[in-house]
C-alpha cells in the first residue's frame, strides 16, 4: 500500500469485532518493530504481545476510565523499555507505537494507542503499577503505551484533510 493511503485511512479505532489474529500476523507486527529507529541504536524497548482474552479483558481496566474499549481488541502490544539504558526511551517506545499504528492499517486492522505513562488506575495505583502487577514485566521498565490491535467493525474511510491545521506550518526561507 501507498504511504498516502496508508497515511489518509489511519485512524483510531476503538471497537473490534471478534475476530482474531493468526500466527502470521502476530509476526508481522514483530518484524516490523524490528525496522524501527532508535537513538544510538540502543533499542531499549521491550515489547508484550497479549493474545490471552482473560488477561485482555483485566488490562482493559488499568486505567479508571478510558481504556474500557481495550478489552475487545484481539491483541495488546505493550511497550515498554529499560529507563537505566537511554534517556531517549520514550521516544524509541513512541516510534515502535507509530509503525504499529500505520503497519495495522496495511494489515487491514484497525489500532489505537492508549497512554500508559503518567497515568493513574486511580488515586493511589499507577497504571503502570496496575499492568506490572498483571504482567511480568522487569522494575527496571517504563511502559509508553499500550498499542490495541484489531479488525475494525467498521469500513476505514479515508480521514479528513484537516487542513484547519495548515496555520501550524511555519516556512522560514
Ligand atoms: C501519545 C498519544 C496518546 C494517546 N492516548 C490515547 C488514550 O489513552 N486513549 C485513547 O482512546 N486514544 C489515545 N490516543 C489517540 C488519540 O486520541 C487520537 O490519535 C486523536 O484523537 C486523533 O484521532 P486519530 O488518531 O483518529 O487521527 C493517543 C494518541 C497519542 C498519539
Amino acid at each position: 500500500m501507498e504511504f498516502d493511503v496508508i497515511a489518509n485511512l489511519r485512524k483510531s479505532i476503538r471497537s473490534f469485532t471478534e475476530q482474531k489474529l493468526n500466527e502470521q500476523q502476530i509476526s508481522e507486527l514483530k518484524e516490523t518493530i524490528l525496522k524501527v529507529p532508535s537513538a544510538k541504536a540502543i533499542f531499549p524497548w521491550r515489547c508484550y504481545f497479549i493474545t490471552n482474552e482473560e488477561k485482555i479483558a483485566t488490562l482493559s481496566k488499568f486505567k479508571g476510565s478510558g481504556s474500557g474499549f481495550i478489552k475487545n481488541a484481539a491483541i495488546l502490544i505493550i511497550i515498554t523499555a529499560d529507563t537505566s539504558l537511554s534517556d531517549m526511551w520514550i521516544e524509541d517506545c513512541s516510534i515502535v507505537g507509530t509503525y504499529l499504528l500505520l503497519k495495522a492499517v496495511d494489515m487491514q486492522l484497525g489500532a489505537c494507542w492508549v497512554q500508559v505513562r503518567n497515568r493513574q488506575h486511580d488515586d493511589t495505583t499507577s497504571a503502570r503499577r496496575f499492568i506490572m502487577d498483571q504482567v511480568d514485566i522487569p522494575e527496571s521498565h517504563g511502559i509508553a503505551s499500550i498499542i490495541a490491535i484489531g479488525y475494525p467493525d467498521t469500513k476505514p474511510e479515508t480521514r479528513d484533510s484537516r487542513s484547519g491545521m495548515k496555520h501550524k506550518f511555519i516556512d522560514i526561507q
